[in-house]
């Protein structure tokens, strides 16, 4: 019998699995003689998208992926999140432009903007996905290792449909165009991803 515990902490984990495990042996009749704690958030895909403000190309990024991977019934074996550069938007909800562009497709971008922080990101993601080149030279230089420079890449490496592209384009300052671009280029991104991780 294997029983399954969605809490991030090993020992949460163990004891609730433990629990509903030993629950449903007394409802058989049975006795647990035995178990074996598998912590499955080291198995967890850990990504980390990355754009100069965190209120355009990343929050949508994370909204897409974050849906895909949930209609895909994938979600479990996922942590996705979103950070950026500055810190000038921190706590902010993403650019309503970015938002009702998203709102059109059926997507919901409500993630609040933060600041990259290299104290703890570099540990918590596996693989840290920026919008362009200086965006990468940003990360790459408040790396601590190569472990941790390793970690870094350009979104635009995943993007099969998009092949050559060079960044995913910065849609701020820009008109209402510039965003449905921005969608297009981060669902084809997401795409790639989950097919990616699924080994497709
Ligand atoms: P993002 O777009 O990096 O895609 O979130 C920007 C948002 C805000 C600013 C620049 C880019 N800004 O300069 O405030």
């Amino acid at each position: 019998v294997i029983v399954g515990s969605d809490s991030h902490n090993p020992k949460n984990l163990c004891d609730e699995a433990f629990l509903k495990a030993n629950e449903y042996a007394r409802s058989l009749g049975l006795e647990i003689v035995d178990s074996l704690s598998i912590n499955m958030s080291k198995t967890k895909k850990r990504l980390l998208f990355i754009c100069l403000g965190n209120i355009c190309r990343s929050p949508a990024a994370e909204g897409v992926m974050k849906k895909m991977v949930a209609d895909a019934g994938l979600a479990a074996g996922y942590e996705i999140d979103s950070a950026g550069i500055g810190d000038w938007h921190v706590g902010q909800l993403p650019d309503s432009r970015m938002r009702n562009c998203g709102a059109r497709r059926g997507y919901n971008f409500n993630s609040r903007a933060r600041q990259f922080d290299k104290t703890v990101d570099f540990d918590r993601f596996d693989n840290i996905l920026v919008m362009d080149r200086n965006n990468y030279r940003a990360i790459t230089s408040m790396a601590p290792d190569d472990e941790a420079r390793d970690k870094v890449h350009m979104l635009t490496d995943y993007c099969v449909e998009h092949a050559g592209a060079e960044a995913v384009p910065d849609p701020y300052y820009g008109d209402e165009d510039g965003f449905a671009e921005t969608w297009g280029d981060v669902s084809a991104v997401a795409d790639a991803l989950v097919r990616h991780y699924r080994g497709d």
